[in-house]
């Protein structure tokens, strides 16, 4: 960012009193007079006007992306695979994924620079209602249905209860959305094993109230105001 910008989104002064601020020798960078106008200020660098250290707040930013499968949930991935931050190209903050979703999984997911947010999203205490929507092999007879809803054992951890809705039945498979309440890892895909059904898809059609709605594959829009609120934000 140019430094007169950088200076009026600080609050200390337009863009052209900022240039004359400069052209006054009041502008240090990393300790030494500017004298340069037309400056990038860069991450790291120490700012001052008149002796006194100048910050600009990172604007907080919260999307919600449709991840495809075939991307990883990380910021970067030591086998080179795509990531979810790729996929988004216009906005400058520095984003991070909140929460992760498997590399075979598509759907909704969070993006922020906001640290604090993504605590608390993924804190145990507060997490919220995730709902997937899953192609299973199979069909699903009463008795399944109802151990997924009371909680199954997915291997030293019970499941708390779930929402299990079934969608659709297909001659040899069934569409379910189930929503869950901890995130444990491959928790779907381990709950239908744990009662006979493997899971060939999965999509995360919703996180709380939040519905992926109709965004496309890969695409990503900022959270509503009202869906802030709704997040505690
Ligand atoms: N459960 C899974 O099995 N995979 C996901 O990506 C999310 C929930």
């Amino acid at each position: 960012m140019r430094i007169n910008k950088f200076l009026a989104q600080a609050g200390i002064a337009s863009r052209r009193k900022a240039d004359e601020l400069i052209a006054d020798g009041r502008v240090k960078v990393n300790r030494l007079t500017l004298r340069e106008p037309g400056y990038d200020v860069k991450e790291g660098d120490l700012v001052e006007v008149d002796g006194k250290a100048v910050t600009v707040a990172e604007e907080k930013v919260y999307l919600a992306i449709n991840k495809p499968v075939g991307y990883v949930t990380t910021v970067s991935d030591q086998f080179g695979r795509p990531t979810v931050l790729d996929l988004v190209t216009d906005i400058e903050a520095r984003l991070f994924p909140v929460g992760r979703l498997d590399y075979e999984t598509s759907g909704l997911l969070f993006l922020t620079n906001d640290g604090d947010f993504a605590y608390r999203m993924t804190h145990p205490k507060h997490e919220l209602g995730k709902t997937y929507r899953a192609r299973v092999q199979g069909f699903l007879s009463r008795e399944r249905l109802a151990k997924l809803r009371k909680g199954v054992d997915i291997g030293g951890f019970t499941t708390s209860p779930a929402t299990v809705e079934i969608v659709r039945e297909l001659p040899k498979q069934t569409i379910v959305d189930i929503t869950v309440h901890e995130g444990k890892y491959h928790q779907v895909r381990r709950m239908f094993k744990a009662v006979g059904n493997q899971v060939v898809e999965l999509e995360r059609i919703a996180i709380g109230d939040v519905r992926l709605g109709r965004l496309t594959s890969g695409g990503y829009r900022k959270l509503t105001k009202e869906e802030m609120k709704k997040l505690g934000l």
